[in-house]
């Protein structure tokens, strides 16, 4: 699908690139010529990351560990790795997330959440932000997002919360750093089954079958569908693409939204029998 350059020299920084989403984007990234820096809170996994991306794609990747809540260790980490080179594109894929009901939330709870998603999130943000307005740079975020920053949904309440405000984010600073030269957009990805997410969200098989298939396509996305709407928001081809937020999820959130969506559970005989009425 896309030039084997496509990414050459460019610079990308990806949040939780040790595991899941953010090891596969940065795979993705490393196959067409980006050079990647990944961090995340586990030193032993960002370095295996580190180490089999770069045998399995010859490409450059180096690992920082960092924990995004922190916005001094943000501040410091950001600044190490632009000693080493500017970046051109931060993706925000670090997250945390759980399934509880809310009312049983401690208020830690609360925060490990939103400290995550929201907080560090932003920190990342402006830390970038911040070096390429100072050296008068382009600069390029995508952030990971769900459909659910948008329509809510129970039982991830904190997420829901963080993820919302990373929108908000999104399109708040497209404006406002749009006339510097860098744009921001969002994905929203449905059902990508990684480890990470699904031990902590889908708690069994049967569940998981129902979350993956009820969407309009009746099939989980494939990671591979991801990583190509990643390369393209983070590419250069997407330049005039900015404050934009793009839902890949088989249909799966407005097929739950649609009033008459029910049809598709119609047999022959029902829709005979509205025939005329
Ligand atoms: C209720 C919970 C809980 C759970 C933790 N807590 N897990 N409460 N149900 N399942 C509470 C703890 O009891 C504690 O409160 C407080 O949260 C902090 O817990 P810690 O374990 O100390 O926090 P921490 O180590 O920072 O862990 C953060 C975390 C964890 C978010 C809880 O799951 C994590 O690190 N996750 C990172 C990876 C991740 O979540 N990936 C999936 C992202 S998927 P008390 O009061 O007891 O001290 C995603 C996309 C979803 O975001 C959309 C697509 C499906």
């Amino acid at each position: 699908m896309f030039q084997n350059d496509l990414l050459n020299g460019k610079r990308i920084l990806i949040t939780g690139g040790g595991s899941g989403l953010g090891r596969n984007m940065a795979r993705r990234f490393m196959e067409l010529g980006g050079q990647l820096v990944i961090c995340g809170r586990r030193e032993d996994v960002l370095d295996e990351t580190a180490k089999q991306l770069a045998a399995e794609t010859g490409g450059s990747i180096s690992a920082h560990r960092l924990d995004i809540r922190d916005p001094e260790a943000v501040d410091e980490t950001v600044g190490a790795i632009w000693q080493e080179g500017p970046v051109d594109i931060l993706v925000n894929n670090a997250a945390g997330n759980f399934l509880a009901r809310t009312e049983t939330l401690s208020h830690r709870a609360l925060d490990a959440v939103i400290n995550i998603v929201l907080h560090g999130t932003s920190y990342m943000t402006l830390a970038c932000g911040k070096r390429w307005i100072e050296e008068g740079r382009k600069g390029n975020v995508l952030s990971i997002v769900t459909t659910y920053a948008w329509t809510g949904s129970a039982y991830v309440v904190p997420s829901a919360m963080g993820k919302a405000g990373v929108l908000a984010m999104t399109r708040s600073l497209a404006i406002e750093w749009g006339p510097k030269g860098i744009r921001l957009n969002a994905i929203a990805p449905g059902a990508f089954p990684t480890e990470g997410a699904w031990s902590r969200l889908v708690p069994d098989e049967k569940m998981a079958e129902e979350y993956e298939t009820r969407n309009p396509l009746g099939r989980p996305g494939r990671h591979d569908e991801l990583e190509n709407l990643a390369v393209y928001l983070a590419s250069d081809q997407s330049e005039y693409i900015t404050g934009e937020v793009v839902t890949i999820d088989g249909g799966d959130w407005i097929g739950g939204a649609g009033q008459f969506n029910y049809g598709a559970k119609l047999s022959n005989a029902d829709w005979e029998k509205m025939k005329g009425k």
